[in-house]
């Protein structure tokens, strides 16, 4: 038996038991007559004290010591002389009647405590060993906890956990493909799942009504905080569904979670917010919630007062920020340096300064009457001591530009709190985007998504129009699952593919194996999928999902840590029919 206890378990009832530890070290203080270790495993720390009066051999052993070494301790549990009430097992320490070293370590690079002194990029090298360390082992078993928690509700409502397979042909989930070519099946490629949608939908064709999986997808994409190449998703199907069933049993899902990690209890249903009323009010389909400072259209005020700024802009839009009147001269020109960002991409901001004492100044004094300006700032929901901002341009540009600048605001007054949270849903999505780029529409959010049947009328009249059954579950400004009822109609479906500028032959060519299976009596279904990593960094109060992964890549998609992706030998190319071409500079 390599050890009775754990190093996180021995507390004052434990005193004068024989126990035998495990664990690494994680400091050694030599005081002359007595040393300290410090002695982790991933339960906690138990302080090691090796007495003048102990055994020669364990003296000896004691001072060779270093810095995660992984060794074994015989001893007693003794009372601490100076107790330290921050640890757990602060009250004891175990007088070391024998040491023996299981295995050396050579000095590791960086500090592998609570706080490190490795920077971002060398414990992403050592991963391992940053993962030794308390925050992130608290994030790996909050992980776990959550997913037992997932499969424990899911299970209790009767859903099933399918696996489906990670080789797979393109799915349209709007990203890239990561691919792999076949050896048997020279010059042809599996595509790694961006999600199991298409799969799920025949798990609904096969009658399995009520399917779920906590499965890994992969995304060629631009990589951000709350972005990895290959993250994991609990991904939902169900059939005989209609919107309101899926909204209903994931509201109580999402609440189960809330209580049971984090013990918050939401009574009142989630409020669902139409997508336009997202974009109108907060200029994001997630908005954050945690504060106000809605937005108002301000167009028909700002128009007519010979400013020409105004007078050409489509859509003038503002908020107030509260209690920010007192801002000075160089934080306002802060933010409108912020706002010009090529991030943000604005071209100014306009200031309203309500004063207290009911003074009222702006930066287009010469344009607006005081008058004016308290009508702006009445419909901006202004009062004494605040700031309106405001901003035009092309309606939903401006929108976006507005909420980067709301979120920054809010950020600055410390409203973004991490303990805080404020879930709901975002409703009735458009069913199609416009691409200027490329010219055409695009699914908002798969080719398989239904229109809402009222809308159905304007599919090839008006796409802009069509709203879908989608929706997605928003918290603090992140949007952490989404979904929608599915199309099981096959005409409609063909529909829809035209509408998406696909030919009968390329609907065919991509989705055949979908449509044909359509044929043979489809369920009404639908479902929806929630970004597992983020949910555990909103749970855990990190903006970076990476925390929650053990072996995450870094911004540029790589894992520095096994030095991927890397180049293959000639023999395996030559296996699989390939041959590189050398990249040209962009
Ligand atoms: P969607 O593409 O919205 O829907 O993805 C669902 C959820 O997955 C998370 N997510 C990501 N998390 C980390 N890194 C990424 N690169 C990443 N991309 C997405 C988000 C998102 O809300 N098949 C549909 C679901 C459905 O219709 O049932 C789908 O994949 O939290």
């Amino acid at each position: 038996m390599y050890r009775s206890n754990t190093c996180g378990e021995l507390r004052a009832a434990n005193i004068n038991q024989c126990v035998t530890l495990a664990g690494w070290v994680q400091k050694v203080r030599n005081l002359g007559a007595m040393t300290f270790i410090d002695l982790r495993d991933r339960y906690g720390i138990t302080q090691i004290v090796v007495e003048e009066t102990s055994a020669e051999q364990t003296r000896t052993t004691a001072a060779r010591l270093g810095r995660e070494f992984v060794i074994q301790v015989k001893g007693r549990v003794i009372e601490r002389q100076s107790k330290n009430p921050k640890m757990p097992t602060g009250d004891i320490e175990v007088a070391a009647d024998e040491i023996t070293i299981l295995t050396e370590a050579v000095t590791p690079p960086f500090t592998i405590e609570e706080h490190s002194d490795g920077g971002d990029d060398l414990r992403m090298k050592y991963r391992y060993l940053d993962l030794r360390r308390p925050p992130l082992q608290r994030n790996m078993i909050l992980r776990h906890k959550m997913a037992q928690e997932i499969r424990r509700f899911l299970d209790s409502e009767g859903f099933l956990e399918i696996e489906t397979p990670y080789l797979i042909k393109s799915t349209p989930e709007g990203a890239r493909d990561f691919v792999v070519p076949s050896r048997m099946n020279p010059n042809e490629f599996y595509a790694l799942p961006q999600s199991p949608q298409t799969l799920k939908q025949l798990l609904m064709v096969a009658g399995y009504d009520r399917y779920f999986q906590i499965v890994r997808c992969f995304r060629d994409e631009d990589l951000r905080a709350d972005r990895q190449p290959e993250f994991t998703q609990i991904d939902c199907e169900m059939s005989f569904v209609e919107q309101d069933d899926v909204l209903e049993i994931f509201e109580r899902w999402a609440k189960h979670m809330f209580k049971s990690v984090l013990g918050i209890e939401f009574n009142e249903p989630l409020r669902r917010m139409p997508w336009i009323e997202a974009m109108e009010k907060y200029g994001s389909d997630k908005p954050d919630l945690r504060f106000g400072m809605e937005f108002a259209d301000i167009t028909d005020l700002a128009h007519g007062h010979s400013f020409s700024v105004f007078d050409d802009a489509e859509y003038v839009v503002g908020f107030a920020a509260t209690g920010c009147a007192s801002y000075t001269r160089k934080q306002i020109d802060a933010l409108t340096e912020f706002v010009k960002r090529p991030q943000v991409g604005a071209k100014g901001l306009v200031w309203i300064r309500l004063e207290q004492g009911g003074g009222i100044k702006s930066s287009i004094d010469k344009f607006f009457s005081p008058e004016d300006l308290r009508a702006i700032a009445e419909r901006l929901g202004a009062k004494e001591g605040d700031l309106c901002l405001v901003m035009c341009g092309k309606k939903f540009k401006v929108l976006t530009q507005l909420c980067t600048l709301r979120l920054e605001v809010a950020e600055q007054l410390g409203l973004r709190d991490p303990k805080k949270f404020a879930p709901l849903w975002v409703i009735d999505f458009p069913m199609f985007e416009w691409d200027d780029e490329t010219e055409r529409f695009y699914a908002m959010h798969h080719p398989f998504t239904s229109p809402k049947p009222e809308d159905v009328q304007y599919l090839e009249s008006d796409p802009a129009r069509v709203r879908a059954n989608a929706y997605d579950f928003v918290c603090n400004g992140t949007e952490l699952g989404g979904g929608s009822i599915r199309i099981h109609d096959a005409q409609l479906q063909s529909l829809i593919f035209k509408c998406l500028g696909f030919t009968p032959e390329q609907a065919e060519a991509q989705f055949g194996f979908l449509i044909n299976a359509f044929k043979f009596g489809a369920p009404p279904h639908g479902g929806l999928a929630f970004g597992f990593d983020r949910l555990c960094s909103l749970f855990g109060g990190s903006e970076s999902i990476r925390d929650y992964i053990a072996f995450p890549k870094n911004n540029a998609g790589r894992d520095v840590m096994l030095d991927g992706p890397s180049p293959i030998a000639p023999e395996q190319l030559e296996e699989l029919y390939l041959s590189l071409v050398t990249p040209t500079e962009k």
